[in-house]
């Protein structure tokens, strides 16, 4: 098959080609390095990287006209500054809408999206939250900006499946408490977590999930979702062990703030129903991955598409 992947450098895309490329696959990768990073995919015969934005539209026209891809995965996104709206809309809405009408234009078989569980809002209705609870993306850029594009998705008729996520972790993972704890510990400083709840995804078992949509698997909107969530205070203690951090540090611990949700959980079961039992991989094992990662590349930039806990 031959696969166009936007954001193909970042921490999905990059495992997602990976996995294509592995089974023989022909890959042409679009990413501007806003978050991703060259080394994160290592050269191949079968791989073609280009360095421009999603959102120049005569080279991706030029691109995707000459490759005609049979799928496209768009993993590409703007979300490192809440307060950049511009570059949230010439990615997410732009770049995006742009990626949905190539692919309608040029016969792409699946489009595959990545949506953000902010397209619920920041307090969601329900717990878990069920595909059914209406989208409302209002109180960031970022979210406003990616449900946008799945939008002109569901306008555009192509045969298409976005997994809407919570937190996707692991090697080449950027944004979220992680990398945030990673680098407090390793600076010798203190780390805080709140007294919240969240679902931690494997990435590579979202690649994994993504290449059997790739190959026609599944229609519409999905939760990647494991169905249980666990405490931050548990990912922090995962951390430590796999840094091995003398004496073993405690975190202090917070209250939620007015704004904080205790849990965000989606409710995976059309996943399972579709794509089948999903194996997967446990905390401690991802954040072993995550962590190995991290002591090679460095974190680079511990993103927040919301503002941080200490700066409200
Ligand atoms: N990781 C998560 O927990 C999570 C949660 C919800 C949704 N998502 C979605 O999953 C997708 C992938 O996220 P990720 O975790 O791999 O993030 P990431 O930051 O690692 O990857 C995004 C990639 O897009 C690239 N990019 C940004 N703007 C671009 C542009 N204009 N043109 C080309 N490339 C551009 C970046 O350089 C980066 O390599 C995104 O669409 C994101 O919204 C991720």
């Amino acid at each position: 098959m031959k696969a166009f992947v936007t954001g193909g450098l970042g921490q999905i895309g990059s495992h997602v080609v990976e996995m294509l490329l592995e089974r023989g696959d022909e890959v042409v990768v679009v990413d501007n390095l806003a978050t991703g990073r060259i080394e994160h995919l290592a050269e191949h015969p079968k791989l073609k990287v280009v360095i421009d934005s999603i959102a120049n539209k005569s080279l991706m026209e030029e691109l995707i006209g000459d490759f005609r891809p049979d799928a496209l995965v768009h993993a590409a996104c703007s979300y490192k500054d809440p307060d950049d709206w511009y570059n949230d809309t010439l990615t997410n809405c732009v770049g995006g809408s742009l990626m949905v009408d190539l692919a309608k234009k040029c016969g792409v078989k699946r489009f595959v999206y990545y949506q953000t569980a902010l397209c619920y809002g920041l307090k969601p209705q329900e717990q878990p939250i069920t595909l059914n609870h209406p989208r409302n993306p209002a109180g960031s850029s970022y979210a406003i900006s990616k449900t946008a594009n799945e939008y002109y998705i569901e306008l555009s008729g192509i045969e298409y499946v976005t997994f809407r996520l919570a937190n996707v972790i692991g090697p080449r993972n950027v944004a979220g408490p992680l990398p945030i704890f990673y680098q407090r510990l390793k600076d010798g400083k203190k780390c805080f977590v709140t007294k919240s709840r969240r679902d931690f995804v494997f990435v590579k078992d979202l690649a994994a999930v993504t290449v059997k949509a790739c190959d026609g698997m599944g229609h519409g909107a999905y939760h990647f979702s494991s169905g249980t969530d666990v405490a931050i205070q548990e990912l922090y203690n995962a951390v430590v062990e796999a840094m091995d951090v003398p004496g073993r540090p405690q975190a202090d611990v917070k209250d939620l703030g007015p704004d904080d949700v205790f849990s965000i959980l989606l409710d995976p079961s059309r996943t399972f129903q579709d794509f089948g039992d999903i194996e997967f991989t446990p905390l401690q094992t991802t954040v072993t991955e995550a962590i190995k990662y991290y002591q090679q590349h460095g974190t680079l930039g511990e993103y927040t598409h919301l503002r941080l806990q200490d700066e409200k």
